[in-house]
């Protein structure tokens, strides 16, 4: 039986990679599009490496409509799973443009390259960042979207987007999956979280300060209505985001929108995550409370629920699980996906 394609965008990013990995090792034939703005090509090189499954790539931009017609002629893909974005809350306060063009107009584009060819299922990375400030906890699917950054607004535009083109197209078949905080990585530490630049996100600022890059993490904010004072967030394993992934488009396609929360329901303060940090790695991580940063709310905390009714989705690993995970890939490589391109410079 000839195996499904699967078009990745963003295949070489944090959460791309992964669900590139989780594909292959399922039986799929898997294509990547990827700028490599914020990305590796050594993260589809260790897919490869680990699974001995090989990953068409095209270093191409998903704003390059012309470029992504030419692979959709080109490759058998059954369905498309879109993770190409920017995804920083606080840098999109800053660069609140730059997120609408790439995030927004980048689905248009390939929206537009998708019909033009006839493939019309499509799994596309949301986020719990659209329910902003929640008036209530754990969040539905149902709960009110109330985006407080730039980002968040993105990715709720691209939601009714794709809810307007579903109703009036029924034949399109799309799966909005709205992470909660994806962390860790896979098991083998072959790859994982290793973001251009300083990270903005806490994980992998945590894993880089344990291998020594940096002196000390800067909490935002311990005002919060919140136990202890500092946001509380719902960490998800990344393994369990993809394989809730696949599931969905396992399920489909089926006509019409839908979406799910990838969420384990349970919340994390930062406080707590870095105390699971030094338990992890039996290093004490210095911190400094500092100001709120603009664009953060006090509590995400997921009800995975739907998921688990309609997709048979549960998420299965621990915080304490991603700590070690996260940790495992960057203690191999703690310059990340640098140190493995200097050992085959050597090699
Ligand atoms: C987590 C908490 C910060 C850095 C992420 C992704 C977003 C979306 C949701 C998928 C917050 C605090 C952070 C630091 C800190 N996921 N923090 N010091 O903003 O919840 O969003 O998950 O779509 O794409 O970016 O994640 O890791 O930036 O922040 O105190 O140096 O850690 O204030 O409370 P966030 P984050």
């Amino acid at each position: 039986m000839t195996k499904p394609t699967a078009l990745v965008t963003g295949g070489a990013g944090f959460i791309g990679s992964h669900c590139c990995l989780d594909l292959i090792l399922n039986g799929y034939n898997v294509v990547v599009i990827d700028n490599f703005v914020n990305s590796s090509i050594t993260a589809i090189e260790q897919i490869e490496h680990i699974t001995g499954g090989s990953i068409t790539v095209y270093a191409i931009d998903v704003a390059d409509k012309d470029a992504v017609d030419a692979v959709l002629a080109e490759q058998p893909v059954d369905v498309v799973i879109h993770f190409a974005a920017y995804k920083a809350v606080g840098d999109s306060m800053n660069r609140p443009l730059e997120y609408y063009t790439n995030n927004v107009a980048g689905l248009l584009n390939l929206l537009n390259a998708m019909g033009d060819a006839g493939i019309k299922h499509l799994i596309f990375s949301s986020s719990c960042s659209i329910y902003g400030d929640a008036l209530e906890l754990p969040l539905t699917e149902d709960s009110p979207a109330g985006p407080t950054n730039p980002y968040a607004q993105s990715k709720w535009m691209c939601e009714k987007i794709l809810v307007d083109l579903c109703s009036r197209f029924p034949d399109w078949s799309v799966t909005a999956l709205r992470y909660f905080n994806p962390a860790g990585a896979h098991e083998s530490g072959a790859i994982g979280e290793d973001p251009a630049g300083i990270p903005t996100n806490i994980v992998p600022f945590l894993t880089q300060l344990a291998a020594g890059r940096h002196e000390s993490v800067q909490v935002f904010g311990s005002d919060y209505a919140t136990p202890d004072g500092t946001a509380v967030r719902d960490y998800i394993h990344v393994m369990d985001v993809v394989e809730g992934h696949r599931l969905a488009l396992e399920v489909g396609p089926v006509p019409g929108f839908r979406r799910y929360n990838l969420g384990t329901g349970v919340g994390t303060s930062v406080l707590e995550l870095i105390r699971e940090f030094e338990t992890v790695t039996g290093q004490a991580i210095p911190y400094q409370i500092v100001e709120r940063r603009p664009g953060d709310v006090p509590e995400l905390v997921a009800s995975p629920a739907l998921a688990q009714a309609d997709l048979g989705w549960t998420a299965r690993r621990t915080l304490t699980d991603m700590c070690r995970d996260a940790w495992n890939f960057q203690e191999k490589h703690p310059r990340g996906y640098k140190d493995i391109l200097s050992l085959k410079e050597t090699s």
